[in-house]
């Protein structure tokens, strides 16, 4: 296992509408320390939108470049707040990264409470055209990988982003 000093980064996983991106940008605030989001990565590696990549390269073509992005975050010299794309889990080496280089929170909520999230956000391919049934169903599959990657878990459910913020930096160890 690694020492605290290697393992710097705040890192933020789970469901998409989980609230990766919104906390994690606020716990950067609140810590002073740059933010990074995976799927912001792959977009900047790409030129393309995620959406964009579904679509011309595939989920395997995205988890490629998610692969890389998730590498290119922990690479960062400075300890930072870093927000995972909700499948970055399902790879054993992701995870495996992850959890060495950083403490690794699970942020939670029911589905129909992550589809209310996203139907405001930008366009998740895995979810178009699609219900909360399906999130229900990723939910399912998932919660094994988010379980072995997390080293903490926080409820998201009815809570405003400054409570949840408080609550992934009280179980955060500085
Ligand atoms: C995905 C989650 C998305 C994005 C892609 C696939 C997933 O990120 O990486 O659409 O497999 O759960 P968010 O969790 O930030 O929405």
């Amino acid at each position: 296992m690694s020492d605290d000093s290697s393992r710097r980064h705040l890192v933020l996983v789970g469901l998409m509408g989980a609230g990766k991106t919104t906390v994690g940008a606020a716990c950067a605030t609140r810590l002073v320390r740059p933010f990074v989001d995976t799927d912001d990565i792959v977009q900047a590696n790409t030129g393309m939108s995620v959406s964009d990549v579904f679509a011309l390269e595939g989920e395997a073509g995205f988890r490629e470049l998610e692969r890389r992005a998730v590498s290119d975050a922990c690479a960062t010299p400075t300890p930072a707040v870093i927000a995972c794309g909700g499948g970055a889990v399902l790879d054993g080496g992701n995870r495996r990264r992850l959890r060495r280089s950083g403490f690794v929170v699970w942020l939670q909520a029911p589905p129909a409470t992550l589809m209310a999230r996203v139907r405001d956000g930008p366009e998740r391919p895995l979810l178009r055209g699609r219900g909360t049934a399906t999130l229900e169903r990723l939910a399912v599959v998932r919660a094994a990988a988010y379980e072995a990657a997390a080293d903490a878990r926080v409820d998201t459910e009815g809570r405003t982003v400054p409570d949840v913020v408080e609550a992934v930096l009280r179980v955060y160890p500085r």
